[in-house]
C-alpha cells in the first residue's frame, strides 16, 4: 500500500492490473465498513481541493462525501469562480494550493491541463474527468463488475456509443485485468488510435477490437456498457450526433445478442430514450445503481492510498 503515496491517478494507464486489484480490493472492505457502521480516520486532518470546470452530480458529491467518511475535509472550487478563470496560470494554482491541501482532484476538458497541474503540484492530482479519460469512473465499473461476476478473467466486455473519454479508459482498463473488449461506434467516432493501441499493447492474451457494428460487439458479452451520445462540451453537436447513433441504442433487442447473464454498465448521467432504453436501464440486467455507488468506495480507497 505504501507505493501508492504521493502518486497521481491521471489515466487508468499510470496503474497495473495488479493495483486496480488492490484498490478494488481495499474499496470492498471500506464498502463492508460503512454497511457494518464502523468509522474511519484514514484522512483524518487531510484536505481535498476538487477543481470544476464541467457540471457534476455523482463526481463532487462522492469525492466530498468519501473525505468527509475518511476524516478529512474536501473544497468544492469552481474553477470560474478561481483566479485561473482570470488568467493564473494552472502551473502556478498548483504551486499554491500544494501550500495549503494535501490533494487536488480536477474536472477539465483537456487532459493536457491536467498533466500540466500534476506537474507543477509537489501533492497529487486525481483526474475527475477529461475530454480523453475518466479513469475514476472505471474503477467503479471495475468494482461493479467484479462484485456481479467474481472474477475479471475470460469474460467479455462491449461498449456501444461514442468512442469518447469513458470508453477511453474503459479500453485501457480491460486488458489490464484480462477482460476481452469490443468496442461499437459510428465510423468516424471510433476511440483515438493512440489508445486502442495502448489497450492493444497492454493485452496479453485478451481481445481488443473496435468494430462499427453493435450486435457484433455485444455478443456472447457478460458486460454491455454505453454513454451519452453527446458528451459535456458537444451540446452542440447534439442532435447531429442522435441521428448518426440511433442504431447504436442499447435495447432490449440489442441486448438479445449478449449472454442471457449480461449486466448493463452506464456511468450516467442517462440519455433515457437516446443511448439507452428504459426497459435496459431499468430492467434486470442494470447494474447502474451499485456502479453509481460504488464511486464512493473506490475513490475512498483510492484518496486513502494516495493522501
Ligand atoms: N459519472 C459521472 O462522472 O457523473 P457526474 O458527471 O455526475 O460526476
Ligand atoms: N462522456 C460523458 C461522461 C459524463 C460522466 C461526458 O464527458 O460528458
Amino acid at each position: 500500500r505504501k507505493r501508492f503515496h504521493g502518486r497521481d491517478f491521471l489515466s487508468i494507464g499510470d496503474v497495473t492490473g495488479e493495483e486496480i486489484r488492490a484498490m478494488i480490493d481495499i474499496a470492498r472492505e471500506l464498502k463492508e465498513a460503512r454497511y457494518r457502521g464502523d468509522r474511519h480516520t484514514l484522512c483524518e486532518g487531510k484536505t481535498l481541493a476538487m477543481i470544476f470546470q464541467k457540471p457534476s452530480t455523482r463526481t463532487r458529491v462522492s469525492f466530498e462525501v468519501a473525505m468527509y467518511q475518511l476524516g478529512g475535509y474536501a473544497l468544492y472550487l469552481n474553477a470560474q469562480d478561481l483566479q485561473l478563470g482570470r488568467g493564473e496560470t494552472i502551473a502556478d494554482t498548483a504551486r499554491v494550493l500544494s501550500r495549503y491541501v494535501d490533494g487536488i482532484m480536477i474536472r477539465t476538458f483537456s487532459q493536457e491541463d491536467v498533466v500540466a497541474l500534476a506537474e507543477a503540484a509537489t501533492i497529487p492530482v486525481i483526474n475527475g474527468l477529461t475530454d480523453w479519460e475518466h479513469p475514476c469512473q472505471i474503477l467503479a465499473d471495475l468494482m461493479t463488475i467484479l462484485e456481479a461476476k467474481g472474477r475479471f478473467e475470460g469474460l467479455k466486455v462491449a461498449w456501444v456509443g461514442d468512442g469518447n473519454n469513458v470508453c477511453h479508459s474503459l479500453l485501457l482498463a480491460a486488458p489490464r485485468v484480462r477482460m476481452d473488449i469490443a468496442v461499437a461506434t459510428p465510423p468516424g467516432y471510433e476511440p483515438h488510435p493512440e489508445i486502442v493501441a495502448a489497450a492493444k499493447e497492454a493485452a496479453a492474451g485478451s481481445k481488443v477490437e473496435v468494430l462499427n457494428d453493435p450486435v457484433e460487439a455485444v455478443r456472447e458479452a457478460d458486460v454491455v456498457v454505453t454513454d451519452v451520445w453527446a458528451s459535456m462540451g458537444q451540446e452542440a453537436e447534439h442532435t447531429e450526433r442522435v441521428r448518426i447513433f440511433r442504431p447504436y441504442q442499447v435495447n432490449a433487442s440489442l441486448l438479445r445478442h449478449a449472454r442471457p447473464d449480461c449486466i448493463f454498465l452506464h456511468c450516467l448521467p442517462a440519455h433515457r430514450g437516446e443511448e439507452v432504453a428504459d426497459e435496459v436501464i431499468d430492467g434486470p440486467a442494470s447494474r447502474v445503481w451499485d456502479e453509481a455507488e460504488n464511486r464512493l468506495h473506490v475513490q475512498k480507497a483510492l484518496l486513502a492510498l494516495v493522501l
